[in-house]
């Protein structure tokens, strides 16, 4: 299959050789969709690619995140409110993100990560975050 076609419904693209693969009936496909909210409250459909983290997916859109320290840690300009659905199936914070958080004023316990914190995974398929607001 080439990389450019659609592999189903739920995942947008098909990529071959990305481990580990999403797998659904016959195909294997590496990127799944996630849907995001800008802060002018606007649902976007973007693609997120398993292995990489939430944030990478997010700093490449207009209405995404500034990312600034690259995802390291410091910054938490890649703040995102996860829904609960998705948020409970999250490997817990550690305690460098959770601090960083818990000094920002729109910290939602049980929602806020920080997006460079959180890799996407097979399993995150569908996911639904809102970008925080800029602080
Ligand atoms: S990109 Fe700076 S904390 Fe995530």
């Amino acid at each position: 299959m080439l990389a450019s076609e659609r592999c189903c419904d739920t995942h947008s693209f098909a990529v071959w050789y990305i481990s580990p693969p999403l797998s659904h009936g016959n195909w294997d496909c590496a990127m799944a969709t996630i849907y995001v909210t800008d802060r002018d409250g606007t649902e976007h459909q973007i693609d997120g690619t398993v292995g990489q983290s939430l944030m990478e997916a997010l700093r490449e859109l207009d209405y995404g995140v500034e990312a600034l320290c690259g995802g390291m840690c410091s910054c938490a300009t890649c703040h995102v409110f996860i829904e609960s659905e998705w948020y409970t199936g999250l490997t817990p914070p550690q305690d460098d993100e959770l601090e960083l958080l818990e000094e920002t004023e729109s910290y939602q316990v049980s929602h806020s990560r920080l997006s460079c914190q959180v890799e996407f995974a097979a399993a995150l398929a569908g996911i639904r975050l809102t970008i925080a607001p800029e602080e």
